[in-house]
Formats: structure tokens, sequence, C-alpha cells
């Protein structure tokens, strides 16, 4: 098999018509619902792995690039003609060189994806949820993918942040794009899906690492306990009040935070479908039991206005808004979830969880380890250990069943 190009491989053919472009546009691509072909040269097994997906439907095409290698002429064939292409690849080479052979083939308009598929595993995309006028900011950060949401909620100069992935510089620019320095970062629990960014951006900037004691007390990092019912509070007089809820189940630290008694960062307790799966643990009658415990005296409680931002989604079109925000309000959740709230009585809703089980990814282990601080990766292990959406809701028989 010829060698791959190197990196700064550029077509002689017609250059103007090759471009390529960045993980925020691919995301704007498909939220805009661009007309436009993406074709994905990875091989099949690395595609179904973990493909590229967005709030709107993808025409993708999964052609490897080896392919191209070998029948230019007839991978190119496959494609419909008349519309620009965005390639996708691993790590940007062969998107360029799949690229070039479509402009050889007359082919126009073809872009590249740059930095490859860990750059789109790794995009945030920021929306603000409260409206301009109110005297603080909170902030969705939606990582398509994995299907996870971190949180940013800004007063003044200060910053709190909510499950942070490991996109360290993007907080801190973030922060500092909107004039505040991060102060506080929080977990709502130990995650096992994707490697937390909260202990380095600790270290990074100074801020007070927040974690519960039930899911932290074996890590080696320092952090303050929550407790629960407590408020956290900005530095300076004012700003939104934030409460620490204790909400077992998922994990035994998982904690939910009632922002400003408006808004329930919930952590991987309650999805907005579905809720917090409690068998990671490979204790799922004593974790169930906890969360029943949770979900009934805890969360139904909870007024049905709270608007729920969730750790997790599975469908963007069923979870999202019209802004392409992730949240809902308890009371649409609940109406939602019936086949789980509805439950009335521990030992059916135990029952109900194991049935909805399945096996989670061998990696979580590995995940959890990194998370607690016991296990260093170099980072390109890390890349490719955090790559890959999340498995963390319960099934429902209401539309799950492809997590
Ligand atoms: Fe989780």
């Amino acid at each position: 098999m010829p060698a791959l190009p190197t990196s700064n491989y550029s077509s002689e053919v017609n250059e103007v018509s090759i471009t390529s472009y960045s993980a925020i546009e691919l995301y704007d691509s498909i939220e805009s619902k661009d007309d436009i072909i993406y074709l994905d040269v990875r091989n099949e097994e690395n595609h179904q792995l973990f493909m590229v997906e967005g709030p709107n439907d993808v025409e993708m095409y999964n052609i490897p690039y080896f392919d191209f290698m070998e029948d230019p002429e007839g991978c190119t064939a496959k494609l419909p003609e008349g519309r620009p292409v965005k390639v996708i690849c691993a790590k940007e080479g062969s998107a360029q060189f799949v690229a070039d052979i479509l402009d050889s083939q007359g082919r126009e308009e073809i872009s590249w994806l740059e930095g490859g598929i860990v750059t789109w595993g790794n995009l945030l995309i920021p929306k603000r949820i409260n409206s301009a006028d109110e005297d603080y900011e909170i902030w969705q950060f939606n990582r398509p993918g994995k299907a996870s949401c971190s949180y940013g909620l800004i007063h003044g100069e200060q910053m709190m942040l909510f499950d942070a992935s490991r996109a360290v510089e993007f907080y801190v620019e973030f922060a500092a794009s909107r004039g505040a320095d991060i102060r506080h970062v929080l977990e709502t629990h130990l995650q096992a899906d994707y490697i937390s960014g909260s202990p380095r951006i600790a270290a990074a900037t100074g801020a007070e690492f927040h974690a519960h004691d039930g899911d932290y007390a074996v890590s080696v990092f320092d952090y303050t306990s929550i407790v629960d019912g407590e408020l956290i509070h900005f530095k300076r007089d004012g700003g939104p009040s934030v409460l620490c809820t204790h909400a077992p189940g998922h994990t035994p630290g998982s904690t939910a935070y009632v922002v400003d008694e408006k808004y329930l960062i919930s952590g991987d307790t309650v999805f907005i479908v579905s809720v917090g799966r409690p068998d990671l643990g490979k204790r799922v009658v004593e974790w169930a039991k906890q969360l029943y415990a949770t979900l009934k005296q805890r969360i139904t409680v909870l007024p049905d206005e709270l608007i729920v931002l969730p750790g997790h989604y599975s469908d963007w079109r069923r979870e999202s808004n019209e802004d392409y925000l992730i949240l809902n309000d308890f009371g649409t959740v609940k109406k939602l979830n019936e086949d789980i709230y509805g439950i009335e009585g521990e030992d059916e809703f135990v029952e109900y969880m194991k049935e909805n089980m399945r096996e989670q990814p061998d990696i979580y282990n590995q995940i959890r380890k990194v998370n607690a601080g016991a296990l260093s990766l170099r980072e390109e292990e890390q890349d490719i250990m955090d790559l890959g959406k999340n498995e963390c809701a319960a099934s429902s028989n209401r539309g799950m069943q492809h997590i």
C-alpha cells in the first residue's frame, strides 16, 4: 500500500477549490442544515465506533481512503455531484489526500477537517441559557462528540464550572472572554465515560475543586468535600446561590446543584429522557435502591418549574429546544419519563433497572481510575480513551435503545 502523504501535502491541480475547516465550522454546518456531503475516509470499524453526529441529519458517506487510493474514479462516482464535500479522517492527512483526489476528479468545493476526528471529539459549543439582561450568566457547553454537557456560571469577574471536560484551554479562554476567572470547579460525580478536567483546571487556575466524598474519597486529589444542603457562594456579595443536593444512585457521591432556585444541574441523576444508570459500580440492586430513594425523596419534591440541565443526552432532537440547548422544565421531564417516575415501590424500580441494564464499555474502568488520579496516561492515550459517546443513561422503552 502506498505511504500516506505528509501533512503538508497539497493539491497542484486546483488549490483554490480545496480548503480546510475547523470542528466548530463542522458543527455550524450541521446546525445550519447546510446542503453538504460529509465523507468519512476512516475504515468502517472506526467510523462505526465514533462518527460525526449533530442536532440535524448528516448526509454521511464512509469510503475508506485506501479505497480511494485503489479506485479514485469509482469512489468519487459514489458521491452525488454538484454539492460541496467535507472530508473527515483520523488525523487530517488522509482527508487532505482524498480531497486532492476529489479535486483531480473535477469535484469542487472540497474541504478537510483540521486536526481530524479528535478535534470533533473534544469540541465544546458554548450557548448561553439565560437572557442577556440578567445580572449573572449561565452557559451550557455542549460536547457533541460525547453527547455530554458541562456548565458555567458567571457573576461579575468570577466563574463556577460544573463537570468540565479536559479542554482546559477552552474554559480558561472562555472565562477570559467574559471578563471572568474560574474560581470554583465542581463535579456532579466521578465520571466513568469521559476524562474530567476539574483537577487540572484547579491546578492551572487556582480554583477551588469541590467533589463529594462518596466518589472522591479514593482519589489522590485535594478537594473540598461537598456537604449536602450547603450553599456555595461567589466571593463577593450577591450573585446566584448554588445549593448542593446529595443525590446518590448513579454513583454514591452523585450531587445535583440547584442554581438560583431556577436551574437544576443534575449531572447523571436526571436526564431529559431517562435517568442515570445505577449499575456502573456493579452493585445494581444497592445503587438502584439509592436511586429510588433519591428520586422519591430529593428530586420529585423539587418544583416543576426548575429547568433541568443534564450531564448527558442521547437524542439531540428529542432532548433539545429550538435553540439547540439540551434542557427542559422538570414538570415536562417527569411527563417524558413517566415509565420511571411513575413506578411506586422499591422492588419494582429495582426490577425495572435490572431489566434495562446492559454491558458498560470496558474503558469505563480505566477512565474512572484516571479521574481518581490512580492512573496517569499520555495526552494522546487520553485522546483515544476520551472518544466516543457516553453510555450513562438507564435504557428506557421510550427511545434510549441505541445507547
Ligand atoms: Fe456518569
